[in-house]
């Protein structure tokens, strides 16, 4: 019996990945989205503040055969947005997915945080989303009869530990999500989140890391381990495959089971 197991109906798509690049050769969850959907057959645009990250990124999908286009643009910005969404109709004659994968971090009580890096936050992690939505779904409606979202929150959203501006900017993604889901089912788009937890990408090492606190990253994990740009990829792909065809306004945790641990009362058993 044919049933949709046998073909998760990203061949010959087009999707668009906003922050599809990474530092180097590095695996940010972007990059590695791009990567696997391009393994799959999809076409992507690969869009990016910086257009030496998304070329990069390019370059590795089509030495591995596949196709994708880097362009640069600010996702904080309308036009820009605008701009990316009807370069990828040009180019491939549809838009199918999006991955609103744009975030930025930031540390800190409403006491700490200065207000001018709160709006910026917001901005970033959350208008983005909206104003990237605003020009990819009535392109999906126009080239592809409808298609599939996924915006990536954090598990920040879900148990704050002293990151108040990302884990609100992460929070207003979930809401983002459902009501995105709820506005856009009868136009044959799904949308869903992700919630990643201690990954470890550019984003996170750029920064500097010391073995200590990875390890303590490693350790919040009920796997002991952290994760990669490659877990949040396969997850993406998944939601946006038509594997996940009946799921819509869902947050998926891809965080190594880290929320389902207390800290305190581990550290009480050890
Ligand atoms: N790494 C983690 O542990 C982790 C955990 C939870 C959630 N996340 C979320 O995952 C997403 C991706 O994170 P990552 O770690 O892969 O990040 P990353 O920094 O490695 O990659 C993000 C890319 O986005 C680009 N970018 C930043 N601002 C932009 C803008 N305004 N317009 C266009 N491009 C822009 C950067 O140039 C960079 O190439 C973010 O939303 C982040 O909040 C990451």
């Amino acid at each position: 019996m044919q049933g949709p197991e046998e073909d998760a109906g990203l061949a010959g798509k087009v999707a668009l990945i906003s922050g599809g690049g990474a530092a180097g050769d590095g695996i940010g969850n972007g990059r590695a989205a791009a990567i696997l959907l391009a393994r799959a057959g999809t076409k992507v645009l690969v869009a990016d503040r910086e257009l030496a990250l998304a070329q990069r990124t390019v370059e590795m999908i089509v030495a591995e055969g596949g196709t994708a286009i880097a362009a640069s643009g600010d996702v904080t910005n309308e036009g820009d947005c605008k701009a990316l969404v009807d370069t990828c109709v040009e180019r491939f004659g549809r838009l199918d997915f999006l991955d609103n994968n744009v975030g930025i971090g930031s540390r800190g009580s409403v006491v700490a945080e200065k207000a001018e890096q709160y709006r910026r936050v917001m901005q970033v992690n959350v208008e983005s989303m909206f104003l990237l939505s605003k020009y990819v779904i009535p392109a999906m409606i126009k080239t592809a009869g409808g298609g599939a979202i996924v915006n990536i929150s954090s598990i920040s959203a879900l148990r704050p530990r002293g990151l108040t501006t990302y884990s609100t900017s992460k929070a207003a993604v979930i809401g983002l999500t459902r009501a995105m889901a709820v506005d856009h089912g009868r136009d044959n788009i799904r949308v869903n989140c992700i919630c990643p937890g201690p990954m470890y990408t550019p984003m996170v090492y750029a920064r500097g890391m010391s073995e200590a606190a990875r390890s303590q990253r490693a350790k919040a994990s009920v796997l002991k381990r952290e994760g990669t740009g490659w877990d949040v990829g396969h997850a993406v792909r998944f939601l946006l495959s038509d594997h996940a065809r009946y799921i819509t306004g869902q947050v998926l945790v891809v965080d190594g089971g880290v929320t389902l641990q207390a800290p305190e009362r581990e550290s009480q058993e050890h």
